[in-house]
């Protein structure tokens, strides 16, 4: 069997590591693995047990308890909690902040980085989020750290809401955007970090077309595996 080709891309809440990292999965041919999206998922579960969010050990069980799965249909990533396709019911604000909250335990981590390493072991795919680079896939052929300056991505984010009807205050989006990134930054185990041998897209300046070519033109100089109809 041929090895399996696995990409790791981590970095910062609202870099557009999940829309690029779709667009950069699909135009390879390979799966994209949210794993923002298993956290949720566990958050969803503590949620769901009625645990207190600050109890490491019941956090802990819960998430034992749970079961935690991510299916593939027609290439999309749809996720799983004890067989119920929670996919929309974690994108809500409060499922990011229960994610957050339980990520901080090792017994959690543990849970979700063995998922995770199973999937990546026999199939090719794109794994993103804060610690692929660092913890999942420390041997992976292609790391990408994707950023963008705390300003760059309230303004996003800003654009996001206004699409939806909405009219937030860019001050205050860039006050959550600072907050999430010392969270996901200061926290004692696995802190978002770029690794050593990972390679930075700032995408401040980057449009979003710009961005994927760039990550592809890494793909291609690390491991000589090109996109569908790039020269
Ligand atoms: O990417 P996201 O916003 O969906 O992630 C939700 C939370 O999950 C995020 O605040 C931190 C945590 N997380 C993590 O600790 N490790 C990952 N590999 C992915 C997400």
């Amino acid at each position: 069997m041929t090895q399996p080709l696995t990409i790791a891309l981590d970095g910062p809440v609202g870099a557009g590591k999940s829309t690029v990292s779709d667009e950069v999965a699909a135009r390879l041919g390979i799966l994209h693995l949210d794993t923002g999206a298993m956290y949720r998922a566990a958050g969803l579960a503590v949620s769901r047990a009625g645990v207190n969010r600050d109890d490491e050990a019941a956090v802990t069980e819960a998430v034992a308890r749970a079961e935690i799965a991510v299916r593939y249909e027609n290439g999309k990533q749809v996720t799983l909690l004890d067989g119920e396709d929670v996919s929309e019911a974690i994108r809500t604000q409060d499922a990011g902040s229960m994610a957050s909250a339980v990520s901080r335990f090792p017994g959690v981590r543990r849970q979700m980085v063995f998922l995770q390493q199973q999937m990546a072991r026999t199939t090719s795919m794109l794994l993103d989020g804060r610690d692929i680079g660092t913890v999942v896939l420390k041997d992976a052929p292609v790391k990408i750290y994707l950023t963008a300056t705390a300003e760059a991505r309230a303004r996003r984010r800003l654009l996001q809401l206004e699409e939806k009807g909405e009219h937030p205050d860019f001050e205050a989006i860039l006050a959550e955007v600072n907050a999430r990134d010392r969270q996901d930054m200061n926290r004692e185990l696995d802190p978002l970090r770029q690794a050593e041998d990972a390679v930075l897209v700032d995408s401040s300046d980057l449009t979003f077309e710009e961005t994927v070519r760039t990550i592809l033109r890494i793909v291609e100089e690390k491991t000589g595996v090109s996109a569908a109809g790039e020269a």
